[in-house]
C-alpha cells in the first residue's frame, strides 16, 4: 500500500497516574507552536535550551510566545556530547538564577538527546523541580531519550551516572524537523528502532525490514509510523515500570552496556550513541547466540537490517579491560556483577546475571 504524502498527526498517552502526558507525533507541528503548550500562561518564564544549530527555531519560538506576553529566556549551547556534562549545568543554574526562575518556570528542551538529557536535569533539580517541556529535533531523541524521564549528564567514568527521573508535562514530535537531519545522525537514530523491534515487537522488525529504502529515503508516513510504534512500546514499558525497578525497563537498554562501554572508552563523540547501540546489540546477540538461546539466523537479520540502515555491526578495536572496567560501573551491574540483556526470540528479551567476563571478551575485537 501507497504511503500517505501528508500523514495524521498522532497522539501516545504515557500513563503514569498524575505525571502522565501525550506524545504529539506530527508534520508541520511546530508551525503553531502555542498550540502544543496548553501548560504556558502568562505567570510562566518559558526557558528555552536549544544547540546552535536550533538557533533560528528557538528565536522563532521566543518570538512567537514573547508577542502572547509570556516572558521567554534563551539559551543556546554548544553542540556535542562533550555539553552533557557538570559544567554545562553549571551555567544553566546560573542562568536560571539570572533569569529569575521560579516554579511556574517551565523548561523547553529544543534538540537531540544532549540538549533532552542536560535541560531535564537542570529541570530535575533547579528549585527541585521544574515543568519540563520536550522538542526532540533527531530521531533518536524522538524515539527515546526525549521519553520516560530519564535525564543526566555523563561522568568521566561513565554516560549519564549522575541524573534523575524527572518526566516532561509534554513531548511534541514534528517530523519535518528530521529533513536537515544529517544522514548519520538519522542513520543513528534508526539503530533505537531496531532495538523496540528487538526487544518488544517482530512486526516492527519485519516492518522495518520491509520498508527499509522509503524509511532511509525519510517518506514521512513511514516516519510517523516506525516514531509512534517506537513511542508506543517505550510507553508501555515506562508506565509499568517507571523508575527501572522491576526488571522491565531495563530491556530497553539491550545492547547498551556494550554501546556505553564503546562510547565512554572510544571518547563521547567519536561514535553517536545509536551506532554504537548497534554494534553493541550485535555483541549481545552473539552472546545469546553462544548460550544457545537464539539462532544463527535472527543474529543475521539483525546484523542484515543494521547494514542495511549503514550502521556498523562490529564492535570497535579498544582495550576489553577497559571496556570490561566500564561495563562493571554499568547501571545495571549489581556490585560489580555484569548483567545484560539477551535475546531469547525476536521480540522478546530478558535480564541475565551469569554473564562471565570471559563471555565478554569473546564476543569483542580487543587490542589486547
Ligand atoms: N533509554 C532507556 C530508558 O529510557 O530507559
Amino acid at each position: 500500500m501507497a504511503e500517505s504524502k501528508d500523514p495524521a498527526p498522532e497522539k501516545v498517552r504515557v500513563g503514569l497516574e498524575a505525571r502522565s502526558y501525550d506524545i504529539q507525533i506530527g508534520q508541520g507541528l511546530l508551525s503553531n507552536i502555542p498550540a502544543l503548550f496548553p501548560h504556558v500562561s502568562k505567570t510562566t518564564l518559558l526557558f528555552i535550551v536549544c544547540d546552535e544549530h536550533l538557533k533560528t527555531q528557538a528565536s522563532l519560538i521566543s518570538k512567537v510566545f514573547h508577542n502572547l506576553g509570556i516572558n521567554v529566556a534563551e539559551v543556546v549551547l554548544p553542540s556535542g556530547e562533550n555539553q552533557k556534562c557538570l559544567d554545562s549545568a553549571s551555567k544553566l543554574f546560573d542562568q536560571l538564577v539570572n533569569a529569575r526562575a521560579d516554579r511556574k518556570t517551565m523548561v523547553l528542551a529544543l534538540g537531540g538527546g544532549v540538549v533532552g538529557d542536560l535541560a531535564g536535569f537542570v529541570a530535575a533539580t533547579y528549585n527541585r523541580g521544574l515543568n519540563l517541556f520536550m522538542v526532540p529535533t533527531t530521531l533518536l531523541s524522538m524515539v527515546d531519550s526525549s521519553v520516560g524521564g530519564k535525564v543526566g549528564i555523563n561522568h568521566p567514568m561513565g554516560k549519564n551516572l549522575i541524573g534523575a527521573f524527572h518526566q516532561p508535562v509534554g513531548v511534541a514530535i514534528d517530523i519535518n524537523v528530521l529533513n536537515s537531519l544529517p544522514d548519520r545522525e538519522f542513520r543513528s537514530g534508526l539503530a533505537e528502532v531496531v532495538k523496540y523491534g528487538m526487544i518488544l515487537d517482530a512486526g516492527l522488525f519485519g516492518f522495518l525490514e520491509a520498508n527499509a529504502a522509503g524509511i532511509l529515503a525519510r517518506e514521512p508516513g513511514l516516519l510517523v509510523k516506525i516514531i509512534k510504534r517506537s513511542c508506543e512500546l517505550k510507553a508501555q514499558v515506562v508506565s509499568q515500570d517507571e523508575r527501572e525497578e522491576t526488571g522491565l525497563r531495563a530491556i530497553l537498554n539491550f545492547g547498551h552496556t556494550f554501546a556505553h562501554a564503546f562510547e565512554t572508552i572510544g571518547g563521547y563523540g567519536a561514535w553517536l550513541h545509536g551506532e554504537a547501540v548497534a554494534a553493541g546489540m550485535v555483541c549481545a546477540n552473539k552472546l545469546s547466540l553462544n548460550r544457545g538461546m537464539i539462532d544463527e539466523s535472527i543474529a543475521a537479520r539483525v546484523v542484515a537490517l543494521l547494514k542495511a540502515f549503514n550502521l556498523p555491526t562490529d564492535p570497535p578495536k579498544l582495550s576489553s579491560t577497559s571496556l570490561l572496567e566500564v561495563m562493571r560501573n554499568d547501571k545495571k551491574s549489581v556490585r560489580g556483577n555484569l548483567r545484560f540483556i539477551l535475546a531469547k526470540k525476536l521480540g522478546e528479551v530478558a535480564l541475565f546475571d551469569d554473564v562471565t567476563e570471559e563471555n565478554v571478551k569473546g564476543v569483542l575485537s580487543p587490542l589486547n
